[in-house]
């Protein structure tokens, strides 16, 4: 697809959600009729997506996360993923350990959708939530799952967010792993690592991703994609439907 073909389906899709009216976004002024604006700089840019991960930002243009989905963040911290969603009408949900980055998610809300109720907004632990079976359309764990103190409670934190997923849903998740840097990391026990950063972590690798999606009952949506950080840590995006 060509660059102008993309801006115009972005345009023709931005401009059917809510808060993408003209000037909408950063009260600067943006370009565009009546049928919708584009953001003209990164300022714009940035007050409209928030600092989004753009392997998610990916997903959105694939259409994968759309407005009429109910949304859990798991660890959102302080919603930086939330941002197009909240804007977009979707009914976006958010857990963290953090009561104070959930309070920030709430006043995140309060400014972008104020429809939201704050409940939605929860200091809870991701392996434990109070949110029904079968209750969310699509999970997004943007750099959670690394931080599991180890493989049985990473596993806890993976049952946890396929019980809520529906039938059909969509899991998202970004995590660190050994994906090209094997001989690098230091095994520390329980599934811990060193990384050449010196950050620990816990890290998985690609067999351990394509048996849980298997043992969970999903399917890849895409193959999983590893980024390498200059040898320094490996981030790998894991897309899966629950069937
Ligand atoms: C690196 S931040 C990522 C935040 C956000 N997902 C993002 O992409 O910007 C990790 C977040 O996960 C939260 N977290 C880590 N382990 C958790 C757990 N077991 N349950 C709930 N939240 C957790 C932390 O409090 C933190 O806010």
């Amino acid at each position: 697809m060509l660059a102008s073909e993309i801006r115009h389906a972005l345009v023709a899709r931005l401009s059917a959600y809510r808060g993408f009216a003209v000037g909408a976004v950063g009260g600067s002024g943006m370009t565009g009729g009546s049928t919708g604006a584009v953001p003209r700089g990164p300022a714009e840019l940035l007050e409209l997506f928030g600092e989004i991960d753009v392997y998610l930002f990916d997903q959105l243009l694939r259409g994968r996360i759309t407005p009429e989905l109910r949304v859990l963040d798991a660890g959102c911290g302080v919603g930086r993923n939330l941002v197009y969603l909240m804007r977009a009408g979707c009914d976006v949900y958010g857990v963290d350990q953090d009561a104070e980055r959930v309070r920030e998610v709430r006043a995140l809300a309060r400014r972008l959708a104020q429809d939201l109720p704050s409940e939605n907004f929860r200091a809870e632990s991701v392996e434990s939530t109070s949110f029904s079976d079968g209750f969310f359309d699509a999970i997004i764990a943007n750099a959670l799952l690394h931080f599991a103190h180890d493989e049985v409670h990473l596993i806890s934190m993976l049952e946890e967010l396929w019980r809520v997923l529906a039938p059909g849903g969509l899991l998202f998740a970004r995590l660190a792993t050994t994906i090209g840097i094997e001989d690098r990391v230091q095994p520390l026990g329980g599934g811990r690592f060193t990384l050449p950063d010196g950050s620990e972590r816990l890290l998985v690798d690609e067999a351990f991703l394509l048996e849980t999606t298997e043992r969970l009952g999903g399917t890849l949506l895409d193959p999983i994609k590893t980024t390498n950080v200059q040898n320094l840590r490996c981030m790998t995006t894991w897309c899966a439907r629950k069937s």
